[in-house]
């Protein structure tokens, strides 16, 4: 069985509505909680449901309700895992205060990008065909910017490519460049090595 090793990372996923950020993030945390790894997404639409409910969508309520998400993913970085993000965060600054919160070296800023046409296409959630309608002020791509990241640390093409090949390139891009190991073992080391886990509480 593979198991792997990683200190704490958060990787922010970035672009339009449809893009898909959200599925993308849920297989990817299935992906690394399989190598025993703690993983966790934080989905924009969720945290707007709670933690960000009082907030809307004007320029300063989205840098807002951005910096909680960082702030957040912050937490569960610095105790040691692996935050998965899942916001279309549509201005650079927003990446980069994210970036400045969460620190320079445990930060993954992933583009999701897939074209407007696409995400308007596969309109998951209707909310293009809203959107068009006029029924949802400042949707974004069609009555409020997206702005691409110009030098994310990796892009995912996902109008070419699966959603597990997708996963596989951010793990192979951990692997590469964040020092994400992946090493076998037999199953009665996996559980002693979760044993010790809960006996330690880590
Ligand atoms: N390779 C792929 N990666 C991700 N999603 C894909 C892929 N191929 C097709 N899809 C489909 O695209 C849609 C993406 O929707 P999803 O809810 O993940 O978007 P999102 O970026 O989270 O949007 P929102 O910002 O509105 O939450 C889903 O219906 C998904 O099945
Ligand atoms: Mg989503």
């Amino acid at each position: 069985m593979n198991i792997a090793t990683s200190a704490g990372v958060v990787i922010w996923l970035t672009g339009m509505s449809g893009a898909g950020k959200s599925t993308v993030a849920r297989a990817l945390v299935s992906r690394l909680q399989a190598f025993a790894l703690r993983a966790t997404m934080l989905d924009g639409d969720v945290l707007r449901t709670g933690l960000n409910s009082d907030l809307g969508f004007s320029a300063a309520e989205r840098t807002e309700n951005l910096r909680r998400v960082a702030h957040v993913a912050a937490l569960f970085c610095n105790e040691g895992f692996v935050a998965v993000t899942a916001t279309i965060s549509p201005e650079p600054e927003h990446r980069e205060n994210a970036r400045r919160i969460v620190g320079e070296s445990a930060f993954v800023e992933v583009f999701v990008d897939t074209p407007l046409e696409v995400c308007e296409k596969r309109d998951p959630k209707g909310l293009y065909q809203r959107a068009r309608r006029g029924e949802i002020a400042q949707f974004t791509g069609i009555a409020s910017p997206y702005h691409p990241p110009v030098h994310p640390d990796l892009t995912l093409h996902t109008q070419d490519n699966t959603v597990e090949h997708c996963v596989d390139h951010v793990v192979d891009y951990l692997v590469r460049n964040r020092r994400f190991a992946i090493g076998h073992v037999g199953e009665r080391s996996l559980k002693m090595a979760n044993l010790r886990a809960v006996v330690s509480g880590k």
